[in-house]
């Protein structure tokens, strides 16, 4: 399976441009879709499971064009919104349950044996019975995980999954999708949480103001950042200093002052030894390259 955004742009009424040409190619496995507040995650989502539609360009699935299929498209897609709710007073797995005859599952035994399966695969089992509005924040976000997945979607578009979930449920839901993402199924997630990328994601993006401003393998993206992270032992002053000219990861207490982990070229007048780049190191150091870039900063 492969999708395909061609040169999309989405402007809000009103003018303001959320996505501006935006050109991706997506196949099988997990896609990462990682950015700041605002990049425009959601409302790229938004165009993907046809809630939206694009001022320009467009999206195609296996060649399909989604704007002109969205019926056949609907079907093939789970999707979890970032603002997921319920506005129904039904038992959880009743809720599931629905979901899964909205998703077009007509036998009632097929849907209630595929009802316990994804309490079960999110750990909601025990919860069942539960009103659904009356779960906690990270349940409710479970069951809204459990509902995009429930029909066996080819497509799977889940907007920040694991906002909310405790680092247990946060493992268990990787391994969930890893899962699914060894099939024939493209998944889609955004998040601001570099780790939930880095430890699944075999492709990603990076989205900053509308603008795509990398597409590759985390792998590759951190390659980019290698032999620009430093640590040193820093006195309050040189501290000062230094925050204004390189973006500043980790600061820990020492005893001379400060021992800190930053990226960038390794600045004139201070002590600094090379760290091993993670996938937080390398998205700020693309962050910053892109807005140095711009004359931005
Ligand atoms: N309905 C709307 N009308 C006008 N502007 C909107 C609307 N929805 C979103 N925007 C604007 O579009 C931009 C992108 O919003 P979007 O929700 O897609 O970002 P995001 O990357 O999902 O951010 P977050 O990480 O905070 O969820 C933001 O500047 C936002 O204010
Ligand atoms: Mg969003």
């Amino acid at each position: 399976m492969q999708i395909e955004i061609q040169n999309l742009s989405l402007s809000y009424p009103g003018g303001f441009k959320a996505l501006d040409d935006i050109n991706l190619s997506i196949s099988d496995g997990m896609f990462g879709l990682l950015g700041p507040n605002g990049a425009g995650k959601s409302t790229l989502m938004r165009i993907m499971v046809t809630l939206m539609q694009p001022s320009m360009g467009r999206v195609l699935v296996d060649g399909k064009d989604i704007g002109k299929h969205r019926k056949e498209i609907r079907t093939m897609v789970g999707y979890l919104p970032q603002d997921f709710r319920f506005f129904t007073k039904l038992k959880s797995w009743e809720f599931l349950d629905y979901a899964a005859r909205l998703a077009g599952m007509n036998s009632r035994k097929e849907r209630l044996i595929r009802v316990d399966e994804m309490l079960e695969s999110v750990g909601l089992f025990e919860f069942r019975n539960r009103m659904a509005n009356k779960l906690s924040g990270g349940m409710k976000r479970r069951l809204g995980i459990a509902q995009a997945l429930i029909a066996h979607p080819s497509i799977i578009i889940v907007d920040e999954p694991t906002t909310g979930l405790d680092p247990e449920e946060r493992i268990r839901f990787r391994n969930l999708l890893s899962d699914l993402g060894r099939s024939e199924t493209i998944i889609i997630l955004s998040t601001h949480i570099v780790g939930d990328i880095s430890s699944t994601c075999n492709q990603m993006a990076l989205l900053n103001e509308g603008s795509l401003i990398y597409q590759g393998t985390p792998d590759q993206l951190v390659q980019q950042a290698s032999g620009f992270v430093w640590r040193a032992e820093i006195t309050p002053e040189q501290y000062e200093n230094l925050k204004t000219e390189v973006p500043i990861i980790s600061t820990i207490p020492s005893s001379g002052g400060w021992e800190v982990q930053f990226v960038g070229e390794r600045p004139a007048g201070i002590e600094a030894f090379p760290v091993d780049a993670n996938l937080e190191h390398a998205y700020v150091h693309h962050m910053d390259n892109k807005l140095e870039h711009w004359n931005l900063k």
